[in-house]
């Protein structure tokens, strides 16, 4: 009998695998790619891990905007996968209600805690009124225009005289890297690290957020089973997730516990001109008391949010120029006719200056819809719907958009959707073309639309206009830009330049 019962067992599991089998052929109508017994279509990906936004734009032209992406079985990696701007207009604005980030995206985004971008339903509102309202303030916006002023001057442009007169190679990312974690340490915690230093030390905390990035990336492509095991046995790029959130909160902490400190010697009107504008203070000032875990999410997510996707805009938009001599030529040429800088040294542009340079604006937005620094995004539905292409979704399908594959997108775009063309965006009266949030997508659309836009374009023209004016920017020889494996955009090996003066 017992043997019997033996002999039984895996038939019966043949008999499941091959009804599972069929049940995932019967359910996944749109098939990116081919799905495996078993593995699903993850080897595919991996094999293509390398390109994985190259690959996700080739698939979804060949396929259609919309498909299916199956992963290993008894996963939770099943995705509906789509750059169609008509069903990120409706998951982003029309139906903007049924589409949150989800328990399951907190549970890969755990690093950001309960910050803004993880959030949902009221306490993403909370948070969303409470920056908005700070990010409005005159005095917020005079601060920041200053702060990055003061940086350009006094640390970027130096770095890169000196750079220039030793004539040696510097990786441009990391020297944006460095600046833009200035910025937002001024911005956010009111204190500057100097980290843009001549000797380029390493900094720990930035080494720190890459890894948490890197690692987030990573749990997007394995089964959350694999993932979890690790970060139990504590292994490969669970350890380093581990580690960095460790460096992290220490730094975080401490900051919190100083400017605690720091503000308790002060009554708010004996505050000093430097202390009212920091967004740590405004928080810690704000009505409501704010424990030190809301604060320590709030400050996380700001540096993701204002350190690398400026990085990242910063580092593409330098790649294309300088791989793009006649796009250089028009922007210096712009600043010249303008500005009048030829005769004169240009020092950093002001917030009115840098607003009168349409076709900078346009060489940027071009920067940004090639290379989004966020090139990726997950929703997840809350209950059953149609979308306007018409696949249907079910209560808690995930949903993966592509904003890389978007910007790509020949309907959108054009034929030339592959080419570095900011013409594209100049009217014929002279201005920018208005392009709709869910066709050009990189600072997001609807009630979630990114609230440092404006601002990313000021700094973003405040550091093209500097640097290009007084320096030429030239890739070395051989060096090709990789993207690297993260949730934010950034060169896998840095991008490798030579900067020489320019004659003024
Ligand atoms: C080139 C620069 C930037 C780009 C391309 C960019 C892009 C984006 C994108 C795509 C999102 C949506 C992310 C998601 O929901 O998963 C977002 C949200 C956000 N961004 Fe930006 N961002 C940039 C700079 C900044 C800066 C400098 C700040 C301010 C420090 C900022 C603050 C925010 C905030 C607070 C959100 C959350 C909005 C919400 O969920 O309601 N961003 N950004």
């Amino acid at each position: 009998m017992a043997f019997h019962g033996y002999a039984a067992a895996p038939t019966i599991a043949a008999l499941f695998c091959f009804l599972y089998f069929f049940h995932r052929r019967l359910c996944c109508r749109h098939p990116l790619l081919t799905d495996y017994p078993i593995l699903g279509m993850l080897p595919q990906l991996l094999f293509n891990l390398w390109r994985a936004h190259d690959f996700f734009t080739e698939i979804l032209k060949r396929h259609g905007p919309t498909g299916e992406f199956t992963g290993p079985w008894f996963t939770s990696m099943d995705y509906l996968v789509t750059c169609d701007p008509i069903n990120v207009h409706h998951m982003l604005s029309k139906n903007f209600h049924n589409y949150v980030k989800g328990p399951e995206f907190r549970h890969i985004f755990q690093a950001f805690g309960d910050g803004i971008f993880t959030a949902d339903f009221e306490a993403w509102k909370y948070n969303r009124d409470l920056f908005h309202s700070l990010f409005k303030q005159k005095s917020f916006e005079v601060f920041l225009v200053k702060t990055i002023h003061n940086k350009v001057h006094n640390g970027l442009l130096p770095i890169l005289d000196h750079v220039q007169q030793q004539g040696r190679v510097v990786d441009l990312q990391d020297v944006f890297n460095r600046f833009t974690f200035d910025n937002i340490c001024s911005i956010v915690l009111g204190n500057d690290p100097n980290c843009l230093s001549i000797d380029f030390s390493e900094v720990a905390i930035e080494k720190a957020f890459n890894e948490a990035e890197e690692s987030i990336f990573y749990r997007h492509v394995v089964p959350r089973c694999v993932w979890k095991i690790q970060r139990w046995l504590q292994i490969g790029q669970e350890k380093k997730m581990t580690e960095a959130c460790k460096t992290l909160d220490q730094f975080i902490h401490a900051r919190i516990a100083s400017k605690r400190e720091e503000l308790s010697k002060y009554n708010e009107n004996e505050m000093g001109e430097a202390h009212h504008v920091d967004l740590l203070t405004a928080l810690m000032r704000e009505g409501k008391a704010h424990d030190d875990k809301f604060l320590r999410d709030a400050v996380f997510n700001l540096f993701v949010a204002g350190r690398d996707t400026i990085t990242s805009a910063l580092t593409w938009f330098f790649w294309l120029v300088a791989t793009n001599p006649s796009v250089e030529a028009k922007i210096l040429e712009e600043m010249k006719e303008k500005l009048g800088t030829k005769e004169k040294s240009l020092g950093v542009l002001s917030v009115e200056e840098v607003k009168r340079l349409v076709y900078l604006h346009g060489a940027i937005c071009e920067a940004l819809r090639l290379f989004p620094p966020i090139p990726f995004e997950r929703k997840q539905a809350i209950s059953s719907d149609m979308l306007p292409s018409g696949h249907r979704v079910n209560s808690g399908t995930m949903i993966l958009f592509s904003l890389y594959a978007m910007g790509r997108f020949e309907e959108t775009w054009g034929k030339d959707c592959f080419e570095f063309k900011p013409e594209r965006w100049i009217s014929e009266k002279g201005g920018i073309v208005y392009v709709p949030s869910y066709k050009f997508i990189a600072f997001n659309a609807g009630p979630r639309t990114c609230l440092g836009k404006d601002s990313s374009f000021i700094q973003m023209k405040m550091v093209a206009t500097a640097i290009l004016h007084k320096y030429r920017v030239q890739v070395v020889e051989g060096f090709v830009a990789t993207p690297s494996l993260s949730i934010v955009l950034l060169m896998k090996d840095g991008l490798k330049v030579q900067i020489t003066k320019r004659e003024l």
